[in-house]
């Protein structure tokens, strides 16, 4: 049974740790580090896509749902991750990338209905791709225009074709049957559009997320989120058993009581983009805290991932430890993005860039040691190491007061955390709340406050004396 409190590590495999000194990430290098998040002390690793793809966007492309990229190993590489992670107690989830594939997936050519077409010779309707221009574009094979949530190289999936449904639930039990213990479902809330392809009327307030300037135009009242995706997410459960369901819902908390009635956990993007300020960070540890399905918080906490920038570039290097404190303490699944441990900052990616949407610089290599390349690889790795010299796993393990060191001690403190989360009332700029018997302050402020009252502090990143230093936060018992 997967734990109520989990903590899972996302691996972006292309940036982990290369085996074969290509300059990309692998399997191998995946199982030949496996002993850091044994050390760290989470509980799964997630993988993202890490299937042959032509990499218009990095793996979410995906051009063989059944097969490992040779980039990445082969499927007995896969297997043997697989069993080494289990030998230490760690569960792997991969990346459903369900809503769309590659251009290139031979479906797109033998199975042109399990795609969605225009009725006419040119878009059906206003609908607008998530990184820019129409949802719509023309077929290279000249059989008309197809529909793409995302860039034009991923044509969107017709999950109302119960061949679809039947096909990705085979997808589905391909990897369950691998030892696989659950999916981050990407996009799910594309999944099904409106079954009349009714137009997105003009946005009339801002959406309650961060959206890419000329998507938040429209209000997506129809191109995303249908009623009748339920359908669907039952079948993935059907065919998931009692695996992790954990789903990319870029909707508000108050928008996912849908996607709950089938998936274990959503994520919550309104912690994740909130700004660095009490009201809205407790507006939003509220709303996330508020989850629930059977009898468990639901929500799947994250601050960073492969999609935006790093924490230490986002909130500036002196909130990371506070930014630690926030994700760890909460109740739910909490998941850590690789390098967040060590502190990293975004890169300056590449250029012509890898990713057309600008999202490169979160992405660079791990950093393990100071040597060269920060001990990703022998080769030159497709994107530069940002700086190992200044942060690297190996010199923060052997200091206990380092932002490695912090992650490990919050990862095991993280399991006496019992209880719902309470929101309490704190100096301004504090944010807290009580779990339990536990309370947590956190100083968003770069001045010095007072924390609530509270006994023996059990982890702090930098408070004495009875107050919360600038940047500070502190778990202690009440
Ligand atoms: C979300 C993924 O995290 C992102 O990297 C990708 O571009 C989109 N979904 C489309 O698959």
């Amino acid at each position: 049974m997967w734990r109520h409190d989990a903590v899972v590590y996302q691996v972006y495999p292309r940036s982990f740790q290369d085996s074969d000194g290509d300059g990309i990430g692998d399997l191998r290098g995946i199982e030949r580090r496996l002993d850091h998040l044994s050390w760290l002390g989470v509980d799964a690793l997630w993988l993202s896509p890490i299937h042959p793809s032509p990499l218009a966007d990095m793996g979410y492309d995906v051009a063989d749902y059944t097969a490992v990229d040779p980039a990445y190993g082969t499927l007995a590489d896969f297997d043997s991750l697989v069993a080494a992670a289990e030998e230490r107690g760690l569960r792997v989830i991969m990346d459903f990338v369900g809503c769309h594939t590659s251009i290139e997936h031979p479906w797109f050519r033998e199975h042109p209905d399990r795609y969605i077409w225009s009725d006419r010779d040119g878009p059906r309707n206003n609908w607008v791709a998530t990184f820019g221009g129409s949802a719509w574009s023309p077929d290279p094979h000249g059989r008309g225009w197809y529909l793409h949530s995302f860039y034009p190289e991923q044509p969107d999936l017709d999950w109302r074709n119960p061949d679809v449904v039947r096909a990705m639930r085979e997808v589905m039990r391909f990897w369950l049957d691998r030892g696989v213990a659950g999916f981050r479902l990407d996009a799910i809330d594309r999944l099904v559009k409106d079954a009349c392809f009714r137009d997105d009327p003009p946005a009339s307030a801002p959406f309650a997320l961060p959206l890419p300037e000329e998507y938040a135009r429209l209000e997506h009242l129809y191109s995303v989120n249908s009623p009748d995706i339920r359908a669907a997410l039952a079948e993935l459960r059907a065919e998931a058993g009692d695996a992790q369901l954990t789903g990319e819902v870029y909707l508000p908390a108050a928008q996912l009581a849908p996607y709950l009635e089938s998936l274990d956990a959503a994520f919550g993007f309104e912690l994740f983009h909130s700004p660095w300020e009490r009201s809205a960070l407790a507006a939003a540890v509220a709303a996330g805290a508020g989850l629930e399905r059977q009898g468990r918080t639901a929500t799947a906490w994250a601050l960073s991932n492969h999609d935006f920038p790093r924490l230490a570039t986002r909130l500036g290097e002196e909130n990371v430890r506070a930014a630690a404190v926030l994700l760890l303490t909460l109740p739910g699944t909490a998941f850590v993005y690789q390098g967040e441990e060590i502190g990293m900052l975004d890169g300056p990616g590449a250029e012509p860039p890898f990713d057309r949407a600008g999202r490169d610089g979160a992405r660079h290599p791990m950093q393990w040691d100071d040597g060269p390349n920060g001990g990703f690889s022998a080769g030159e790795p497709w994107l530069p190491a940002v700086d190992p010299g200044a942060r690297n796993v190996a010199a923060q393990r052997d200091d206990p007061a380092s932002l490695v060191s912090l992650y490990r001690e919050l990862i095991a403190l993280r399991r006496e955390l019992q209880g719902p989360l309470e929101l309490v009332d704190a100096d301004d700029g504090v944010l807290a709340y009580r779990r339990g018997d536990h309370l947590i302050a956190i100083n968003l402020t770069a001045e010095e406050r007072s924390p609530p009252p509270h006994g023996e502090v059990l982890c702090g990143t930098d408070s004495g004396g009875g107050r919360l230093a600038a940047h500070a936060a502190l778990v202690a018992l009440e």
